[in-house]
Parts: structure tokens; sequence; C-alpha cells
């Protein structure tokens, strides 16, 4: 039986226990389960030690503790050791790919292909890259379903002049799910490189990245049930190998002299200082927890609860959900408006019922400036979100009617 199945899911997240939480804000960031919280206790407690350095036992324990995640965690999503690069999060991620592949692959004259429904962290290191370097941006459109429009990316990658093609894998505001493996396809045939933004998507489908194909593939931790400060990068091998370094400094050398620097072999070379160590052996246990449930099943569930979510939502009079309405095509996300109200009163007045959602721009103004809209309310889901939560929101948002009193209009 999977845990799923077993519907104690919950169970396993200790904050989960507090009385009357309602959490449907996991796009933020996940709760954690006992045994991410007890892998990295474990790690500080009984094994803390500096890594790739130390001959002493509490070293040795540390590195194959940290080494031991990074397999599991780049198995988890069908990559290798050598091409799965440990970051602070999937920012920094990007910002490495904008700096070391960027600055020495991209020139004036360039193009990179970004689509309008990023977030901040897949645009503004491109915005930079641009800045610095003369090329230029195209963005790809958000058709009125919420999905992209791959026709135009087509003629986009016609004049040959795509450097770079990138595009988030789930949407965190509409949810779309983009078909990233044809995207890719496109991309190359055209000559052009490609990075993928997993961030929504990693935590809630299976994912393989040698299927997908891109160049470089990103994720951060702290959505996916492990730690803060710990995100991952995926490159080709290839790729990674004819890249300068980002970052200077120790653990990414092989010999440094008076005269000059040689540098360690991937994945060390793109990792200067000291690993976020605790973190990554904290995304390991939160890989396996996942791995326990399937991906499959964690898949099966967000897309009824997703499913469900959208049926129930279309029942509250005024409330508009953006994105795709088909839940094949779309992620554990619904972004929505509630006609005569702003979404910052949304979210806190569903608050006043423990029911946590997040309103704002999502880091993704570009897409509401597509939206017309300054911000909307977003209810994100996880693998412990049960359908009794969601009728929780929708009730919640009853009370917003009352209070707005939207009914007497
Ligand atoms: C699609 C997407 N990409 C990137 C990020 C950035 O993640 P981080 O802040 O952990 O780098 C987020 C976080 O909200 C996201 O939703």
């Amino acid at each position: 039986m999977t845990l799923l199945a077993d519907t104690t899911v919950a169970d396993a997240f200790p904050i989960l226990a507090r009385e009357g939480l309602v959490y449907l804000d996991s796009g933020a960031t996940a709760q954690k389960p006992q045994v991410v919280i007890d892998a990295v206790e474990g790690l500080l407690a009984r094994h803390n030690a500096n890594i790739h350095r130390g001959v002493y036992p509490l070293a040795v324990e540390a590195t194959d503790l940290f080494e031991g995640a990074r397999e599991r965690v780049a198995a988890f999503v069908g990559s290798t050791v050598p091409e799965t690069i440990v970051t602070k999060n999937a920012t920094e991620a990007i910002n490495l790919v904008a700096h070391a592949w960027g600055r020495t692959n991209v020139g004036a004259g360039d193009a990179i292909v970004l689509t309008q429904m990023e977030h901040h962290s897949n645009i503004v290191p491109w915005q930079l890259l641009a800045q610095a370097t003369g090329a230029e941006l195209r963005w790809l459109a958000v058709d009125e379903q919420g999905l992209l429009d791959l026709s135009q990316l087509d003629a986009f990658l016609a004049d040959g002049r795509v450097k770079l093609v990138t595009v988030t894998h789930v949407s965190n505001v509409l949810g779309t799910l983009n078909p990233v493996a044809e995207i890719v396809a496109r991309a190359r045939a055209a000559g052009a490189a490609t990075l993928v933004d997993g961030s929504q998507a990693v935590p809630h489908l299976p994912v393989d990245v040698g299927q997908i194909g891109a160049d470089f593939y990103v994720w951060t931790g702290h959505k996916a049930y492990g730690p803060t400060g710990i995100g991952i990068l995926h490159g080709r091998r290839e790729i990674l190998e004819a890249m300068p370094p980002f970052l200077g400094g120790g653990d990414m050398i092989k010999t440094v002299t008076m005269d000059g620097v040689t540098f360690a072999d991937l994945p060390l070379k793109f990792e200067a200082g000291t690993s976020p160590i605790a973190e990554l052996v904290g995304l390991g246990a939160a890989v396996d927890f996942l791995s326990g449930i399937g991906m499959a099943d964690v898949r099966e569930h967000e897309r009824d609860i997703t499913g469900y979510a959208l049926e129930q939502l279309a029942q509250v009079p005024g409330v508009t959900v953006y994105g795709p309405t088909d839940v094949d095509q779309r992620g554990g996300i619904a972004a929505f408006a509630l006609e005569g109200t702003h979404p910052h009163d949304v979210a806190e007045i569903l608050a006043r019922d423990g029911v946590c959602v997040r309103a704002g721009h999502h880091c993704a103004q570009p897409l509401m400036q597509r939206l017309g809209v300054s911000a909307t309310t977003r209810a994100s889901f996880a693998v412990h979100t049960t359908r009794p939560e969601i009728d929780q929101l929708v009730e919640s948002l009853g009370r917003v009617r009352e209070i707005f009193r939207l009914d007497e209009d």
C-alpha cells in the first residue's frame, strides 16, 4: 500500500499536527516530513565535519552522507553524479548558467527565448545577460488558456540567432505543465541550448531529465520537502565540461600555484566553498520520502486534488481561476481572482480560518501584466493535501463574500 492510499500521509509532517492549519502554500515552500528533519539533525548531531578534506572518521562519514545524498538526488530525476551540481537554490543555479555559460556563448546580435510565465528567477538573470552582452530577449506569449504556442517558438528560432531557449516546466501561477521535451527538441534542431526550470515540477510529477534532454535543468530543494539553502543544477556533461567555472575558491580546484589554477572535475568545478552539507543530506531524505510514495502516485493524487479544487472553486460566485482547465495540462496550483476583492484581503480573511494561501504577484510580474492584474490569490497543493482542505478553502471564500457583502450586489 502506498503512503497516499494509507491516508495518513499528513502524519509524516509534524507541523500539520498544528490545530486548524490548512496549508495550501506548498508552491512557496513545502512543509518538511519528520524523516527530513531527522536527517538534518542526524548530520549535525552525530556526523558533522567538513567534507572532501578530512581523513578522520567523522569527516569520512560527513562526506559519505553528502555524496550518498547527491547520488540519490541524481537518480531521483534520472541524472548522474557528475551532472548534478549543488547550489544554494534554483535562482543561484540559473545565475550560474547565465554567467558561466551565458557570458561565453551569448553575444551582441544573439537572442534568448523565454516565456511570459517565467518566475523572476528565470527572467532577471537573462535580462542582466542581455544588458551585459547586447543580446535580445524574445518572449513566448501565454494564450487565453494559459498555454504556450509552439509555432511562435518555431518563428523565433527561424533566423538562427537564438542561443538559448528557457522555459518553466510547471508555471508557479497558472500551473501550466509545459511540453518541455518537445520545446527542447525544437530548440536543439535549431542549434539553441535549453534550460528548464523544474522548481514546481520535480516535487510533483515523475521527472526524467535524460528523457527531457535539456542542456540544463534546475530545481530547488525547499519546494521538494527538503531544507532551504539547497538547489540543484543538472547539466549535460559535455556542456558543463566546456564551461568556465562560476565562482572561484576552495573545493573547485585541482591545483593552485602562484602562476595559475586548474579546476576540479565535475561536479566540484562548480561548487566553490563549503557546500550546504546538512541541506543536501536533508534533500536526500526528501527524495527518499517521495520515492517511497512513488512519483506516479504523487502526481495522481495531486491531479485528483487539482481537479476537485477547480470544480469546487468554479462553484464560488465571482471566482476566476487562471490557467488550463484540463488537469492533464496543469500541476497542483490554482491562482484565482475573486471579483470585487483584493487578493491580499482574501488571503488575510482565509488566514483567520487557518487557511494559508499566497497573495501577490508570485515573482511573476510579466505574467501579471499579461493577465491584466497586479496580483492573484494562489492555493497550491502537495502530497498531504486532502479534499476536506479544499472544502475548507471554499467555505472560507464564502466568508470573504459575506464580509465584502458580495451577495448583495
Ligand atoms: C517556477 C519557479 N522557479 C524558480 C523559483 C525560485 O526558487 P528559489 O527561490 O528557491 O531559488 C520559484 C520559487 O517560487 C518558482 O516557483
